[in-house]
C-alpha cells in the first residue's frame, strides 16, 4: 500500500504546495536559523561534496535543484563552472538568494536563479554537467519522479551529488540527535520563524526519509549507476553520488 508523503500542515493541499508555502513563510529566518540549528556545520557539509564531486568531474554546467536561498550554487564556484542554474519552488527562498547574489556582484551570467518544480520541469533535457541537491529530495512530492527528472536533465556521464539529513549510527549520537531535533530544534523555531510546524516536520520528515543504502537503492531505481554515499559528521547527514551513464551507441536515453 503507497504510504503517504509526510508533510508540514495537515492539510488537503499537495505536499508540492505546502513546501511551498512553507519556505515562503520562513524565507527572510532561513539562513540564520540553518546556522544556528546547525551550529554552521551545513557549510563544512557542502565543502565535503565539493571535494567528492571534484573526484569525478569539472563541471561546465550546473544545476543547483532546491536552491533555496542559493548557497550550495554559491559553493559549486569553487568548481569554477561557466555556468550555475539554482531551481526552486518558493519564490521567498529565491528572492532572499537573489539578493544575496546582488550584495555579492554575482552577474546572472554567472549564478541564475529560476523559479520551477525539479519533479515536474520539461525544460534543460540533457543539459547539466553536474546537478547538486542540498537538503531538497527530501521535500520532494515524489522522490523517484524527482530523481529520474534530474537524471533527464543531466549529460551522459554527468554526475548528481546528493546532500541530504541521515541518522547517526552510534546509539550515544542518536539519543542527543532525538532530543535536539525533536525537543530543541522546533523550541528555536517558534522562537525565532513563528512557524513550529516547519520545524517539527524537519524531525518528521527526516525520520521517515530512506537513508545510506535505502537512498542510494532510489538512485539506482531511477537510472543512475556507480552509486555511493559517504557519511558526514558521524551519520547526521550524507553526501550521495550517482552517474548517469554513457548510452551504447545509436541508443535513445
Ligand atoms: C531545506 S531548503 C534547502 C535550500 C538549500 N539547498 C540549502 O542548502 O540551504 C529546501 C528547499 O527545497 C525547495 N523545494 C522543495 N521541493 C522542491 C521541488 N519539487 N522543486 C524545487 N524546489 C523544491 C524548497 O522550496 C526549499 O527552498
Amino acid at each position: 500500500m503507497p504510504t503517504q508523503p509526510v508533510t508540514p500542515y495537515s492539510s488537503d493541499a499537495s505536499k508540492n504546495h505546502q513546501i511551498r508555502d512553507m519556505f515562503n513563510r520562513i524565507s527572510k529566518r532561513y539562513d540564520i536559523l540553518n546556522t544556528v540549528l546547525s551550529l554552521g556545520i551545513h557549510r563544512y557539509w557542502r565543502k565535503s561534496c565539493i571535494r567528492e564531486i571534484k573526484l569525478h568531474i569539472k563541471p561546465k554546467t550546473i544545476l543547483d535543484v532546491a536552491t533555496g536561498t542559493g548557497d550550495f550554487a554559491l559553493a559549486c564556484l569553487q568548481l569554477h563552472p561557466d555556468k550555475i542554474t539554482g531551481m526552486d519552488i518558493s519564490r521567498g527562498m529565491l528572492d532572499v538568494g537573489i539578493n544575496k547574489l546582488r550584495q555579492l556582484k554575482i552577474p546572472n551570467s554567472k549564478i541564475e536563479l529560476i523559479e520551477d518544480n525539479a519533479e515536474t520541469t520539461s525544460m534543460f533535457n540533457q543539459h547539466f554537467d553536474l546537478i547538486v541537491v542540498a537538503f531538497g529530495v527530501r521535500n520532494f512530492e515524489n522522490l523517484n519522479r524527482g530523481l529520474a527528472n534530474m537524471h533527464r536533465m543531466l549529460k551522459p556521464n554527468g554526475v548528481l551529488c546528493v546532500l541530504e539529513f541521515a541518522y547517526p549510527q552510534k546509539n550515544w549520537l542518536r539519543h542527543l540527535y532525538h532530543f535536539y531535533f525533536k525537543r530543541i530544534v522546533p523550541l528555536i523555531g517558534r522562537i525565532c520563524s513563528a512557524d513550529e510546524k516547519a520545524y517539527a516536520y524537519l524531525f518528521n520528515s527526516v525520520q521517515s526519509f530512506p537513508h545510506f543504502d535505502a537512498f542510494t537503492d532510489h538512485l539506482r531505481e531511477t537510472g543512475f549507476s556507480k552509486t555511493y554515499y559517504k557519511a558526514l559528521s558521524f551519520g547526521i547527514s550524507s553526501c550521495y553520488i550517482g552517474i548517469k551513464k554513457t548510452a551504447p551507441e545509436g541508443a535513445v536515453i
